[in-house]
C-alpha cells in the first residue's frame, strides 16, 4: 500500500498548521524504533549508509548494538567517507562488520590501514554504478531525509551521492526522518514510497571543522585566483586548499559552481554576488554538488533554496557533463607529484590515506571544457619539511591523475602547466615551484634520470 497520503489531506493539515508536527508523522509515517529498524539487516548482508554529514548516527548505534548482542556476522558496510563515529570498523567487530568505503575518511583511516577495514577503489562518478550495475550488492540502506513536504517527497538534503543509487537497489530503505536535515532540491527529493522503515531522530548533522588558511595557504589560493578568469565555472574538491582559494575570489564576477562537494567559502561569494552561475550553459544560475561538508550555516544554506541543486554523483562527476560548462576550472589537490607529473593523492607511499574521489572525473572534465583549467594545487612541503614535489613516487604509492591527463600544477611558489610538455620540460617546470631549499636536489635527481641533455636545455 502507498505511503504518500492524498495531497487533500496534506494541504488540509498544512492549513491547521499541523503539517510536520510530530503527532503528523508520528500517526502517518508509522515511526519504529532505531532498535526495531536496524532487524532489517541479516547476518551476510551489504549494508549503504548515507555519507559525509548525514551519516544515520541513531541507525549506525542500533546496528552496533546488534553486532555486539552476536546477532550478525559478515555484514559489508558502504558509503563514502562519513563524518562523526564509524565504530563497525573498530577491530572488536571483526568477523561482525567489514567496512569496505569507497573514500577513506579520517574516522575509518587507523582501521583500514591496520587491515580491519578496505578500501574499493572507484572515480566519486562511478560509486552509484557499483551499485546500478550489480557489481555490489546493496541489501539495506541506511540513510537521512527531512520530513515529506505535501506532495508526499522528501529530500536526502546533503548527501545524494552514491546514496541515490542505494535507494534504487536496495531490498530495504530505512531513513531517519531528521528535521535538521536540509530540504535540498534536484535529485534529493525522492518519494518517500520508496523508504521502507521510517525512525524519528533530530540530532543535528554533523558539521566540517575548517582552519584559517595559513599563509602558505593563502599563497597557493592567490596563484589559482590568478588563473581563475570571470565567467568560469568552478569545482573545488577535499582538504585544506579549497577555502583558501574562494577566499581570493571576492573580486572575481559572475563565477558559477558545479562541483561534487561545497563548503562555506561558497556563501560568502554567493552573498556578495561573485557567484551568479550566470555564464554557465549547463544548470545557469544554480550550484550543482552531490554532498556537502561544512558548517550548520552551510547545510541551512541548501534548505528550500532553489539556487542549490543537489545531484547524484552520476551526474555531478561524469565528466562529459563537467566540460559542457565552459571555462571549468578544478581545483583538487594532492599527496605528491613526481618529475614527470604523475599524481598520488589517496595513498602516502604504502599507506592508504584518502581516495581517488572525484580528481580525475574534474581533471578529465574541466581539461575537455572549452578554456578549462584543470589544477592541482598543494603546498610544496609537507608539514615535517618533506618536498611533495619528488623524483619518483613514494614506493607503493598509487597514480590517480595520470602524466598525460596532467596541466596546472600550483604551489605557494608560482603555476607551472605541464600540459603538452615533454619530460624533461616538465621536470624544470615543477622544480620551479617546489620549495628554494628543495630544488638542487631535484635537479641532481633529474639530470641522473634524463642524462646530459637535461643541463643543457631551457625552458
Ligand atoms: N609525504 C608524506 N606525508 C605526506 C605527504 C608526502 N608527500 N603529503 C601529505 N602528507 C601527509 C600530511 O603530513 C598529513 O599528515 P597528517 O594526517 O598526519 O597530518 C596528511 O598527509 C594529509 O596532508 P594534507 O596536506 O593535510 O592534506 P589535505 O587535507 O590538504 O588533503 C589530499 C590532501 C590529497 C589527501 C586530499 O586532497 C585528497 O584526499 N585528495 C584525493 C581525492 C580528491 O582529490 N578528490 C576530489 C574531491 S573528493
Amino acid at each position: 500500500m502507498s505511503k504518500i497520503l492524498p495531497l487533500e489531506v496534506f494541504d488540509l493539515l498544512r492549513t491547521l498548521e499541523l503539517f510536520n508536527s510530530p503527532s503528523f508523522m508520528k500517526k502517518d509515517l508509522h515511526f519504529v524504533s532505531a532498535d526495531e529498524a536496524v532487524k532489517a539487516i541479516k547476518s551476510g548482508d551489504h549494508v549503504h549508509l548515507s555519507s559525509v554529514a548525514s551519516a544515520p548516527g541513531i541507525l549506525i548505534e542500533a546496528m552496533c548494538r546488534r553486532g555486539e548482542a552476536g546477532e550478525l556476522k559478515n555484514v559489508k558496510i558502504h558509503h563514502l567517507h562519513t563524518e562523526g563515529p564509524a565504530p563497525y570498523s573498530d577491530p572488536r567487530f571483526e568477523g561482525i562488520f567489514f567496512h569496505q568505503g569507497f573514500f577513506i575518511g579520517a574516522n575509518v583511516r587507523k582501521s583500514v590501514q591496520e587491515g580491519y577495514s578496505d578500501y574499493i577503489p572507484v572515480f566519486l562518478g562511478e560509486t552509484q554504478k557499483l551499485y546500478r550495475c550489480g557489481a555490489l550488492p546493496c541489501d539495506v540502506v541506511m540513510i537521512q531525509v527531512c520530513p515529506p513536504d505535501k506532495h508526499g517527497y522528501v529530500s536526502l538534503g546533503t548527501s545524494v551521492d552514491a546514496t541515490l543509487a542505494a535507494i534504487e537497489c536496495a531490498k530495504t530503505v530505512i531513513a531517519v526522518v531528521n528535521r535538521n536535515v536540509p530540504r535540498a532540491w534536484g535529485q534529493a527529493m525522492i518519494p518517500m514510497d520508496l523508504i521502507d522503515i521510517f525512525v524519528e531522530d533530530d540530532t543535528p548533522l554533523v558539521p566540517g571543522h575548517f582552519t584559517e588558511p595559513d599563509e602558505i595557504e593563502t599563497a597557493i589560493g592567490k596563484h589559482c585566483a590568478e588563473l581563475i578568469e570571470d565567467g568560469s565555472c568552478l569545482q573545488m574538491g577535499i582538504g585544506a586548499i579549497p577555502n583558501a582559494v574562494l577566499a581570493q575570489l571576492g573580486g572575481h564576477r559572475h563565477l558559477g559552481i558545479h562541483t561534487e562537494m561545497f563548503a562555506d567559502g561558497v556563501l560568502d561569494l554567493v552573498d556578495k554576488g561573485v557567484i551568479d552561475g550566470s555564464c554557465k550553459v549547463t544548470d545557469k544560475g544554480k550550484i550543482v554538488a552531490t554532498f556537502l561538508l561544512g558548517s550548520h550555516k552551510c547545510y541551512d544554506f541548501i534548505d528550500d533554496n532553489p539556487m542549490v541543486a543537489m545531484m547524484d554523483v552520476g551526474y555531478t562527476n561524469d565528466p562529459h557533463i563537467i566540460s559542457r560548462n565552459p571555462k571549468m576550472v578544478a581545483i583538487n589537490s594532492a599527496v605528491q607529484i613526481d618529475l614527470t607529473g604523475q599524481v598520488c593523492a589517496d595513498s602516502i607511499g604504502k599507506k592508504f590515506y584518502s581516495g581517488v574521489g572525484g580528481q580525475i572525473d574534474f581533471v578529465y572534465g574541466a581539461s575537455l571544457s572549452q578554456g578549462g583549467k584543470a589544477i592541482i594545487a598543494m603546498p610544496s612541503r609537507t608539514k615535517k619539511g618533506i618536498s611533495k614535489i619528488a623524483p619518483v613516487v613514494a614506493e607503493g604509492a598509487g597514480i590517480v591523475t595520470s602524466r598525460a591527463h596532467m596541466h596546472w600544477v600550483v604551489t605557494e611558489y608560482g603555476a607551472a602547466d605541464l600540459y603538452g610538455r615533454s619530460m624533461q620540460e616538465r621536470a624544470k617546470l615543477l622544480i620551479s615551484i617546489a620549495h628554494p631549499d628543495d630544488r638542487e636536489a631535484l635537479d641532481r635527481a633529474a639530470f641522473e634520470r634524463f642524462g646530459p641533455h637535461y643541463h643543457n636545455f631551457s625552458i
